[in-house]
């Protein structure tokens, strides 16, 4: 379906800068008959084919055209291209043998489950993050366990951790995470983890959940990994419009297994909805920016209040993931957690009461929002799992967004007085 020109593109954008392939990756490639300056929205459930022939030759993989919108869609296939050259674009460079694949979900649980059914089958044993969000864990603990997929827990941001527990498990399959980790904002050296589970295992997939960071912030495959998974629901679509998920990978055989589960379990996003994701990623570089530069202000105003026990945020000198979180990201990210003197009670006055920070759970869009993990995005963990983690019932999250920081620390400051 590429011609010559569409080839070329491809190539001179994959050589651009991340801002540039934010606007352009993907885009203008295989153009249609209406050479739409945005790109076009393939709304249809399925194609139409010139003839019988060509049907079959489509079926048949003969030849390569559009079918039906479950197995494929052109407005689906530029954000996967988009995604493809920000996760994977300075890979070439560093490693010119892998070819980088991605592929685009309903959700990011969609994508989390297609992932890990795509590694591991039954009988196989997953190492997981101790703390993930809240879906993560129960298809983990419960879902994956009934379908005979074993999972073992690991604080991954403990290397040391990570070294016994993969020694323990040699025959792991995979081990998956959160890098910050929702809602603690721990950060795990991805590059350290990589070589000591591949001393151990040098099979092992390492697939990192890189909803928290962007590929703005973190490249995990530029660090070693073999698949990253990203709610693009956060911080990829950035207005709290849509929910969807993605999946990149440098191994053809997770590509393969992945793509397999979403044609058969029907995980595609919308057009529409992968559309909208498209046009979040063009300005990901200027919300991002600015949603950290807010995050640093907002958790350095927290951290001095005195009504604050506890501020979780990498971008505090105080923090014990700070030193790696600014070698391994580009800045520190939206997500601040806290702990309110007076636990759960004034958590609850400060989110009843505080301005501007809407309450409600997701986070990552342009305007800011508030919620409470253990009643909220992480109330399917039992509670003796959570508190271990950390995730206490007095436990706040804010998804710091991009309006003036001045305005969001007045709002902070007298709910808090409030709390
Ligand atoms: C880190 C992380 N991963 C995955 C998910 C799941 O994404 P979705 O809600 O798009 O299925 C979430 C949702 O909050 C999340 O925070």
């Amino acid at each position: 379906m590429e011609d010559s020109k569409s080839q070329d593109l491809k190539g001179f954008y994959l050589d651009c800068g991340f801002r540039t392939r934010c606007l352009h990756a993907g885009e203008h490639v295989g153009q249609p008959q209406h050479a739409t300056h945005a790109n076009a929205i393939y709304q249809t459930s399925t194609f139409v084919f010139d003839s019988a022939q060509q049907g079959a030759e489509y079926f048949s993989g003969e030849k390569e055209g559009y079918i039906y919108t479950r197995i494929g869609n052109p407005t689906v296939k530029v954000l996967e291209a988009k995604i493809n050259a920000l996760e994977g674009g300075d890979l070439k460079r560093l490693r010119p043998d892998v070819r980088v694949s991605t592929l685009a979900y309903s959700s990011g649980m969609a994508a989390i489950a297609g992932t890990l059914l795509a590694v591991a089958s039954a009988g196989d044993t997953l190492l997981m993050g101790d703390v993930v969000y809240g879906a993560t864990e129960h298809l983990a603990s419960q879902v994956l366990r009934r379908l005979g997929i074993r999972t073992v827990e690991v604080d991954t941001s403990n290397l040391d951790a990570v070294d016994r527990a993969i020694r323990a498990h040699p025959e792991a399959r995979a081990i998956f995470f959160e890098t910050p980790t929702n809602p603690m904002l721990a950060v795990t050296d991805i590059s350290e983890l990589c070589r000591v589970v591949r001393a151990v295992n040098p099979d092992i997939r390492v697939a990192v959940d890189n909803t928290f960071a962007t590929p703005y912030l973190q490249r995990p495959l530029e660090l070693g990994a073999d698949i990253v998974v990203h709610s693009t629901t956060k911080y990829i679509g950035g207005h709290g419009t849509v929910v969807g998920g993605l999946m990149t990978t440098i191994h053809d055989d997770v590509k393969n297994a992945a793509y397999t589960v979403i044609k058969d379990v029907g995980s595609v996003p919308s057009p529409f909805d992968a559309w909208l994701i498209n046009m979040g990623l063009k300005t990901l570089p200027v919300r991002m920016e600015r949603c950290c530069a807010n995050a640093l202000g907002v958790a350095r105003f927290l951290e001095s209040h005195p009504k604050i026990e506890r501020v979780f945020y990498p971008g505090l000198e105080s923090s014990p993931f700070h030193a790696l979180a600014r070698r391994q990201m580009k800045h520190f990210g939206g997500m601040v957690s806290f702990e309110v003197r007076g636990g759960l009670e004034a958590g609850r006055r400060l989110m009843d009461n505080v301005r501007l920070f809407t309450l409600a759970v997701s986070l990552g869009s342009v305007d800011s929002l508030i919620q409470h993990p253990a009643s909220m995005t992480h109330a399917s963990v039992p509670r003796e799992k959570r508190e271990k983690g950390g995730v206490t019932d007095g436990l706040v999250r804010v998804s710091v967004g991009i309006e003036d920081v001045e305005d969001l620390i007045r709002a902070l400051d007298e709910g808090l007085t409030k709390a």
